[in-house]
């Protein structure tokens, strides 16, 4: 039986902090093994927002080299940058042809960049979602693991490829898109900043002591940990709705020790934050100490690097190229004949 298809990415819009490990990363490290899984570096998202030549170029491999450093394995998955493949740019000028602009306007996640830019917001902010849709609508991707934050733009796709190019494109019985579905693990989906427990923590955060970046020296995580808001309370625990912060720590320390939930809420439910913080320091450097060992030894090697790039992009363009031709076709394109 054909094994069902995995597609995601991250933008190279920074450094890659705990949220995107756990929440995204993490996560498909465990499907790769058992789905065909395609995961791309989206520099084409991350020049929605102003950016610097320079910093994209080395974000994009740093990025790269991070999915391989989590433990995605190039013989099991394909790893490409979104801006090799052509096809991603095309299709989204086709579905941007046939989706609603107020569908792009309700967007939680435009409303909430464009308020930062002030007056500076691109249509390509406002067109971002259509670039995802397009991502993933190219690969006939079955699953996409992705954030809570991601949701809405995973229905927007989902509502693209029904609503609007399989019901009005498609000959009886055979759709022209797959519909996929979001991936969504409740455990690390929403990882909170280390300074406000009600808000995400985010590559975008002028605060660098807001999060914990996947390649931060041992020193800086102690820094950052011990500086992490806290509140008056004794003893840490799980769902007291006015407790983010002891919600957001206890919760990033199960997943980082690999404890159950009820274990360390039992292990904490006794100490003050004073004891519980350098625990939690200490499972975080460990638990980032073999991802940033791989990490080094990687860069050392460009190479090999490209290598990888390159094999994942001549599969994508593959694969892509099929869904474009047919999506190509079902619009009247005529055929260049060579
Ligand atoms: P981004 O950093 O926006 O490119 O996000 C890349 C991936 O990481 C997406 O799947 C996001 O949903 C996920 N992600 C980003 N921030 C967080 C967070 N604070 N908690 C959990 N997942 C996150
Ligand atoms: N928008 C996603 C984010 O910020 C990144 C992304 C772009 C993506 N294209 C995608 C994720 C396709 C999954 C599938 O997190």
């Amino acid at each position: 039986m054909q094994k069902k298809r995995v597609l995601s990415g991250v933008q190279p819009t920074g450094a890659l902090h705990l949220g995107n490990w756990l929440g995204a990363i993490r996560n498909w490290v465990e499907l790769q093994n058992e789905y065909e899984t395609f995961v791309c570096v989206v520099d084409l998202h991350a020049i929605t927002i102003p950016h610097n030549p320079q910093e994209l170029k080395e974000n994009t491999l740093k990025t790269a080299a991070l999915y391989l450093a989590c433990g995605m394995d190039p013989k099991k998955c394909s790893i490409f940058i979104q801006s090799h493949i052509p096809a991603h740019s095309e299709l989204c000028w086709i579905l941007n042809c046939i989706t609603p602009l107020n569908w792009m306007e309700r967007m939680i996640q435009f409303k909430e960049k464009a308020i930062k830019q002030g007056d500076n917001v691109s249509l390509g902010l406002l067109d971002y979602p259509v670039l995802m849709a397009s991502d993933i609508l190219l690969y006939d991707a079955d699953l996409v693991p992705v954030g809570e934050d991601q949701k809405q733009h995973l229905e927007l796709a989902r509502d693209i490829a029904q609503q609007r190019i399989n019901s009005r494109f498609s000959k009886k019985g055979s759709p022209i898109l797959k519909v996929p579905k979001p991936l969504i693990i409740k455990e690390g989906a929403k990882i909170m900043s280390l300074c406000d427990g009600k808000n995400k923590m985010s590559k975008s955060d002028p605060n660098e002591n807001s999060r914990i970046a996947l390649l931060d020296s041992a020193d800086m995580i102690r820094k950052k940990i011990k500086k992490a808001r806290t509140d008056e309370h004794f003893g840490l625990e799980f769902n007291n709705p006015n407790r983010p912060e002891s919600e957001n720590l206890l919760g990033i320390y199960s997943m980082l020790s690999g404890k159950q939930r009820e274990t360390v809420s039992e292990e904490c439910s006794n100490i003050g934050w004073g004891k519980f913080k350098p625990m939690l320091t200490d499972a975080i450097i460990s638990s980032l100490e073999p991802i940033q060992t791989k990490y080094n030894f990687l860069r050392k090697d460009p190479e090999y690097l490209n290598q990888i790039l390159s094999d994942g992009a001549d599969k994508a363009t593959i694969l892509s190229n099929l869904t474009l031709n047919k999506v190509r076709s079902a619009f009247g394109f005529l055929p260049k004949i060579d």
